[in-house]
């Protein structure tokens, strides 16, 4: 098996850079915007487009295998994670971004197996940089390997956080309440680069110390959880528990009945 998951993460980098030159493409087009659970919860054509192309494609060389999609749950499929080869897919993380063109959009692909991350695929949709790492193999970029910061001390730290599509007064209070926390710890600086997974992907390579987000989705962390491990980092939940295997429930998979 460890073969085979090494052949199918050959295929996700294929399939990955080929849905990023389609989304390149897209993002010079007009756009056709829609929402979803909020007026700020963007979701173009594009999007279902991109994740058709991804599913389809993986699905002709893995019949047996199972999907579950950012778009495909927003249109009422159900998450279900099984012990089942499974492949968790956002098609287009930062969709507000590629709505302004704003350079911060990734396809990002993640596998699982008995619940477990095998590997994870997270491509830079408009500089072409590809990050990739399976369990036990290391993390890298472009090839070469990558590690995460050394530093351990807030203070000199760079974190960064997304806010999600939520804009209620209770998570705005929070959201902001942990901004000034951290800033008057004081962090070096705190960023919304407005891609939850090149965010992770940042912490990756050092470049910034620390991620956090409340409300993240399996699609937005199962690839990057694998980069993130692979370059000496860790992933906790909010209670601070390491997050090892495949966080069903915090992820808001449902289990199958
Ligand atoms: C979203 C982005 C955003 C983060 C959200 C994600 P999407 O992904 O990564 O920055 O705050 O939690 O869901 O919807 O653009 O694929």
């Amino acid at each position: 098996s460890d073969k085979c998951w090494a052949e199918c993460l050959d295929v996700a980098v294929e399939v990955a850079r080929k849905a990023g030159k389609v989304v390149q493409e897209a993002v010079k087009q007009e756009k056709s915007v829609s929402t979803k659970s909020t007026p700020t919860d963007l979701v173009t054509e594009a999007d279902q487009q991109v994740e058709e192309l991804i599913i389809s494609t993986l699905r002709d060389r893995f019949p047996s295998h199972r999907f579950i999609g950012e778009e495909s749950s927003a249109a009422g499929e159900k998450c279900i994670l099984t012990d089942s080869p499974t492949w968790i897919i956002d098609p287009i993380d930062g969709t507000c971004n590629f709505v302004h063109s704003f350079p911060m959009v990734a396809v990002s692909i993640g596998f699982a197996v008995n619940k477990e991350l095998e590997f994870g695929v997270i491509y830079h949709c408009f500089d072409g940089t590809l990050y990739t790492a399976r369990k036990g193999h290391g993390a890298f970029c472009n090839g070469v390997r990558i590690h995460v910061s050394k530093e351990k001390d807030v203070s000199k730290a760079l974190i960064l956080t997304e806010i999600g599509a939520k804009r209620d007064q209770a998570t705005l209070n929070i959201f902001s309440g942990n901004i000034m926390k951290l800033l008057s710890a004081p962090a070096h600086g705190v960023r919304i680069i407005g891609s939850s997974t090149l965010a992770l992907c940042l912490v990756a390579t050092g470049s910034a110390e620390a991620y956090y987000q409340y409300g993240l989705h399996c699609w937005d962390i199962a690839a990057a959880a694998v980069i993130i491990r692979e370059a000496g980092g860790v992933v906790v939940d909010t209670s601070g528990c390491l997050v090892s295997k495949c966080p069903v429930s915090y992820w808001l998979v449902q289990e199958e009945a």
